[in-house]
């Protein structure tokens, strides 16, 4: 069985890909400095260590008895919208941490390193279903420093690691951070629901792709089998293009209680519309979403609500 390293394993992705490889009967290892994570998200039977990536100190705590398989890095601030508010926190917490990562395999002998990226490095693309090989020109620091660290994965290959960044679109399901309203479209108005007011910014007519949390999880462990996915950089997305007014309907249609929704504002740096070309993960990973979009938003606010209830 496989030893993994998970780098924010109290987070929503995180811990979910944790409990994956703990479920297939891996040994897992998780880091997480906890500053948007829980200690309650990490998944029962990993070792845990309260660290952050971009330190060198957390890596003492790190050193494994033999090689990692394999190092899924997930650790990072996870907003577009933070980004602008303190650039270099945004630098040294992602692409810092991705450098410091890399050196760690380089020194324990880890030869294999998952990445999750995002949709962000695209920035505005004329068409919306985007490629791979598309131009990228990220529209915000977050965008920015997701790009770089692909691009360090991608040299540090001429040292024998080898990469595989998986370009995360919208991301949604149980376990996600309903509390935090400046990251993650579905679980910020799921949450408003309750309020009888979702407060959206931005235009109704912008669309995004939802890739519910299983298929996100299969997918990174798709990467451990596929070697056609060694050296590559992935669209994971899952329902296609959807417009913001279409999700709200489809919110609006789960919740007993009628919400009025306003439109006002807008979030800096955000795209207006963008979904994946899903050809090359297809191909490279055999991946295509498992979950449809009303199936997975009723899922997440079945346990969304039995939560509050509970
Ligand atoms: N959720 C999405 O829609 C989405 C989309 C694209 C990419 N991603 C990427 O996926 C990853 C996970 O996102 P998530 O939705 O699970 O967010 P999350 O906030 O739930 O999880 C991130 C975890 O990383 C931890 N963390 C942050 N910086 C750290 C550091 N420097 N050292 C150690 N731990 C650190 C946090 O405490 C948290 O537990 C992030 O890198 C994010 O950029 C997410």
């Amino acid at each position: 069985m496989g030893l993994y390293l998970v780098t924010g394993i109290a987070g929503f992705i995180g811990s979910a890909l944790g409990r994956a490889l703990l479920a297939q009967g891996h040994e897992v290892v998780g880091i997480d400095n906890l500053s948007t994570g829980f200690m309650e998200n990490v998944p029962a039977g990993a070792a845990f260590f309260r660290g952050d990536c971009g330190e060198a100190a957390s890596y003492a705590g790190l050193l494994p008895r033999r090689p990692y398989d394999a190092i899924f890095h997930i650790a990072g601030q996870s907003s577009g919208e933070v980004s602008f508010d303190d650039p270099l926190l945004d630098l040294r917490t992602n692409t810092g941490s991705t450098l410091h990562l890399l050196r760690f395999s380089l020194e324990t002998g880890c030869r294999r390193m998952l990445y999750a990226s995002s949709m962000s490095v695209y920035g505005e693309q004329p068409d919306g279903a985007v490629r791979e090989d598309a131009f990228c020109r990220p529209t915000s620091f977050y965008g920015v420093g997701k790009l770089a660290s692909e691009h360090y994965l991608r040299i540090y290959a001429r040292y024998g690691i080898s990469s595989t960044s998986l370009r995360l679109f919208n991301v949604y399901g149980p376990g996600q951070n309903m509390g935090n309203m400046r990251q993650g479209m579905v679980s910020i108005y799921m949450s408003m629901l309750a309020d009888g007011v979702i407060r959206v910014k931005g235009r109704p007519d912008r669309f995004r792709d939802f890739v519910y949390i299983d298929d996100v999880v299969r997918a990174f462990l798709a990467c451990l089998d596929r070697r056609e996915s060694e050296g590559r950089e992935l669209n994971i997305g899952g329902s296609g293009k959807v417009l913001v007014k279409d999700l709200l309907d489809r919110l609006l249609s789960l919740s007993k209680t009628p919400a009025r929704i306003e439109y006002a504002g807008e979030t800096p740096g955000d795209l207006f519309g963008i979904c994946a070309d899903p050809a090359l993960s297809r191909h490279c990973l055999g991946y295509s979403p498992q979950t449809d979009l009303d199936a997975g938003l009723a899922a997440m606010y079945a346990w969304h609500t039995g939560r509050d209830a509970g």
